[in-house]
């Protein structure tokens, strides 16, 4: 009932330019979400690991935030929608981005200001390496301390919200040896220190590299979702 209320509220607006088009929150945004196509102006996807603008888009849209933080910014996907969304008077509220390439130390360092959304998308463990940069979390190559410090990161991100302010952690789980380490469970599994947890989201993948393999030879279903979840912040 909730979420249909919201729904509702959501702004129409005219689609009557390709731009408005692509900026204008889909007619139908559920906990399910299927973007085969990405959008070529949001981040760059030869940026490993890179996601598609779009259901960030949409959770702005959703949430109206007057403040975003994005401290993994990576090939810079949220700054592209925000810079999108600011040209056509969708959004005119503060955003920062920052991520290790670019000097900030998301493990060690708060993230500057107060914001009503803070939007994370850390490395899956080990799976793609960023860099041989000691703090960069991909470099973590035993899963209990990868998950300290994720952990840490996100209290980091949670420290920086406003009161009722929503943190969303775009993170996917990884296969190792024939072992599944659920990487969203431990996330979950942080709603005391992170707040409550308020929308599970799951994010079909596409153009994942287990796309190459064939699925006679695997022993287990293929991994091709990752998930898109949403705190708010108690206080
Ligand atoms: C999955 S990528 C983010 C991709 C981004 N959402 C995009 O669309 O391009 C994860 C990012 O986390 C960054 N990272 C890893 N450890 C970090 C740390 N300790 N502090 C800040 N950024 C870190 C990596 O450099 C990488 O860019």
């Amino acid at each position: 009932m909730i979420q249909t209320q919201q729904a509702a509220q959501r702004p129409q607006l005219p689609a009557d330019t390709e731009n408005t088009r692509l900026y204008a929150p889909a007619q139908t945004f559920s906990s399910i979400v299927s973007i085969p196509q990405r959008c070529t102006l949001w981040g760059d996807a030869r940026y490993r690991g890179n996601c598609d603008g779009t259901l960030f888009k949409e959770l702005v849209h959703q949430y109206r935030p007057r403040s975003i933080a994005d401290p993994m910014r990576g090939s810079g996907t949220t700054a592209d929608v925000v810079a999108g969304m600011r040209e056509l008077g969708l959004y005119d509220g503060s955003y920062w981005s920052s991520d290790l390439k670019e000097g900030f130390n998301l493990l060690t360092t708060p993230l500057p200001g107060r914001h009503d959304m803070v939007w994370v998308h850390p490395p899956y463990w080990n799976i793609i390496r960023y860099s041989d940069h000691i703090a960069d979390l991909s470099t973590i190559d035993v899963f209990e301390e990868f998950i300290a410090a994720l952990e840490a990161c996100l209290i980091r991100c949670i420290d920086s919200l406003n009161p009722r302010g929503t943190l969303a952690v775009l993170i996917g789980d990884v296969r190792r040896q024939g072992r599944y380490y659920c990487l969203a469970q431990h996330v979950m599994g942080m709603s005391d220190q992170l707040g409550n947890l308020v929308s599970v989201i799951i994010k079909a993948q596409h153009n994942c590299s287990s796309d190459r393999k064939r699925y006679g030879n695997m022993k287990h279903v293929p991994i091709k979702h990752e998930y898109c979840l949403l705190f708010q912040k108690n206080i």
